[in-house]
């Protein structure tokens, strides 16, 4: 239980306590991100009203139609982040190539991936929606920041977060010191702690995922999710199944109550052999925050953590979540598919 008024930005100050060798520069940087969450909340929670509900009527770099409020949000975020001076380079999901800082403008020394608005099939129904982000320290020479700088793989990200705009706005985050949560209370547009050192217990009883794509799933998966039906030792009852589609809200239900999500390679999608969710602004920033809570992420047979990304879009296969759970996948996979 949390006793006393922290905001993020205060949290994050201390924590630059424990590091010596951080500057203000990461702590400002997350502060805008803060910021930014917070504009995001406050178009999301009154999205019905302003018309930005609905299609674009164009699609994105994944062929998928973007909603306007997946636009809005990416604008936000690319317009508070670009200039900060903090970073030196931005991918984000909404745009085909990553977005540099712009001439006349100071480079940083942070790659920032961000997936702008996630869960946005479900922005009209009003179901909890997220932005997710990772940062990675600038690796490459020169003062620019290049593909060098975010093709890394997560084990190096320098920190990680989302935002889920839900019955509340909450923020959580990793510089790999723990994983913190905070509620935005809107009467005075400030994050406060409200969990402190979020530890996601070992085993679950929820298991998440989209069983309409069954058929399509390998041998191991179907055989994974059919043994989660049959009664759970443990609990003497089986998994109960919670999906919302929103992979920010999926993942943080499992964070704080345990359980395992898995978005497994599908042959529904031959255009998507690695699966649906892509490795740099879903799967790498929400596998930091799992393992540092103690779970586990991994694309079937190997830890999301090792993978070395390719390309900015690049997707693969996601199962995240409480470490027993994902393990057991782990070797039904060992087991049914190699
Ligand atoms: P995004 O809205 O950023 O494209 O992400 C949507 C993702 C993820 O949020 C969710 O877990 C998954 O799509 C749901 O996919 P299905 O509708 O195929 O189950
Ligand atoms: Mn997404
Ligand atoms: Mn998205």
């Amino acid at each position: 239980m949390v006793h006393r008024l922290v905001t993020v930005e205060r949290h994050l100050m201390d924590q630059e306590r424990l590091f010596p060798e951080a500057t203000g520069e990461f702590s400002s940087l997350m502060s805008d991100i803060a910021i930014a969450g917070k504009v995001v909340s406050r178009e999301v929670n009154k999205a019905g009203l302003v018309e930005i509900l609905g299609l674009t009527g164009y699609e994105n770099v994944q062929g998928e139609s973007v909603q306007k409020l997946d636009e809005y949000a990416d604008q936000v975020f690319v317009q508070s982040l670009i200039r900060s001076g903090h970073i030196c380079i931005m991918a984000t999901e909404e745009r085909e190539y990553a977005v540099h800082v712009p001439e006349g403008f100071k480079i940083g020394k942070y790659a920032l991936t961000v997936d702008p608005l996630d869960g946005s099939s479900n922005i009209d129904a009003n179901v909890s929606i997220g932005t997710i982000f990772g940062i990675h320290r600038k690796i490459s020479p020169g003062i620019d920041g290049s593909e060098e700088d975010y093709l890394q793989p997560g084990w190096k990200l320098a920190a990680a977060g989302y935002i889920i705009y839900g019955s509340s706005t909450m923020m959580v985050y990793t510089t790999g010191n723990g994983v913190h949560a905070f509620t935005l209370d809107p009467s005075i547009g400030e994050f406060l702690l409200c969990n402190e050192d979020v530890k996601m217990p070992v085993k679950g009883r929820i298991y998440s995922c989209n069983e309409g794509n069954y058929r399509f799933w390998s041998e191991g998966t179907k055989k994974y999710i059919d043994y989660l039906k049959e009664m759970d030792p443990a609990s003497d009852r089986p998994y109960t199944a919670r999906y919302i589609g929103s992979l920010v809200a999926d993942f943080h239900r499992n964070l704080l109550f345990g359980g395992i999500f898995l978005y497994p390679v599908d042959k529904k999608n031959p255009r998507k052999p690695r699966g649906k969710l892509r490795l740099l602004y879903e799967a790498q920033p929400l596998a930091m925050i799992a393992v540092e809570a103690g779970g586990a992420a991994i694309d079937g047979l190997v830890d999301i953590l090792d993978i070395v990304p390719e390309e900015l879009h690049q997707r693969v296969p996601l199962i995240i979540g409480s470490k027993y759970d994902v393990e057991l996948y782990r070797s039904f996979i060992k087991k049914y598919d190699t």
